[in-house]
């Protein structure tokens, strides 16, 4: 199959219009909308091309982003996805590995998460005063840089703008879950998604999806994407959106 990453498509932009990277979502969805079971036991369910399609995406970006509950849900490690992608990595001018970008408001991502062990990008955390003395301390201890925001929550918009003119991130994916993205898609700060869609039913209303936290209230006030592309391969689809207008223009027009 083709990849659904154009080909004139830079893997980062020449000039950014804006002032912090460009940010794609990456997530893969069942045919009713869930990304993980209501039990949360089973949170892989795309096919090979999907987990390729997923290494390949990381690729093109010099940073991840992730949730705690992810983190800590799945024991991903967000690494580059081995030789083949490292490679990848290189002829596009990026480092070998991602930075890794966490995100926890209450330092719940344990010492013990697998993420820690791997030495691989260097590991950013967001967080807040929430947390707690302690709890920030001890990220300190894990993590090569961590930035605390009020305990109102994290500014993402600051958080994103902080890892472009600090670590020249200009290209970020962000592989969810649903609480992050919602915050990230709130903010008006979701450039493109990339969304797997799986030949699975899930049901179930605990169950994640896309898009959780706090959402929007009215179709005026809910983010729009345009279909950009549709790649079928297998028994799955390969969509990407892209933001309608200008997310910053949005953020900036929000109440
Ligand atoms: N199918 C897919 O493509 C896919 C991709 C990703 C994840 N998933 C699934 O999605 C599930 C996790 O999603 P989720 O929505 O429960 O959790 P999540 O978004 O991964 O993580 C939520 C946690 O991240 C922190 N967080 C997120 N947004 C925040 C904000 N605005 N301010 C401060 N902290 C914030 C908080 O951490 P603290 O609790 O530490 O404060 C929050 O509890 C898992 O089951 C995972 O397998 C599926």
């Amino acid at each position: 199959m083709p990849s659904p990453l154009t080909p004139s498509q830079p893997s980062r932009p020449a000039r950014a219009p804006i002032p912090r990277p460009f940010v794609l979502l990456n997530v893969a969805m069942t045919a009713d909308a869930k990304i993980a079971t209501a039990t949360r036991r089973t949170t892989t369910f795309g096919s090979p091309r999907d987990q390729e399609h997923l290494y390949e995406l990381r690729a093109t970006a010099d940073a991840i982003l992730c949730g705690a509950r992810t983190l800590i849900e799945t024991g991903a490690t967000l690494g580059n996805g081995g030789r083949r992608f490292g490679q990848l990595r290189t002829a596009a001018s990026l480092s070998r590995y991602p930075v890794r970008v966490l995100v926890t408001g209450t330092g719940s991502i344990p010492s013990c998460a697998p993420v820690w062990a791997r030495k691989w990008g260097p590991i950013i955390v967001l967080t807040t005063a929430k947390a707690g003395e302690q709890a920030i301390a001890r990220l300190r201890r894990k993590a090569d840089w961590v930035r605390v925001y009020p305990e109102d929550g994290i500014d993402f918009a600051n958080a994103l703008a902080w890892l472009r003119s600090e670590f020249g991130i200009l290209r970020l994916v962000s592989e969810g879950g649903g609480e992050l993205n919602d915050a990230l898609i709130r903010g008006g700060l979701v450039d493109e998604i990339h969304l797997t869609w799986c030949p699975w039913v899930f049901g179930g209303q605990a169950a994640p999806t896309l898009s959780d936290g706090i959402g929007f209230q009215t179709l005026a006030q809910a983010a729009g994407f345009r279909l950009h592309s549709v790649t079928p391969a297998g028994n799955e689809l390969f969509l990407v959106y892209r933001a309608k207008i200008d997310p910053g223009a949005r953020r900036r027009a929000a109440p």
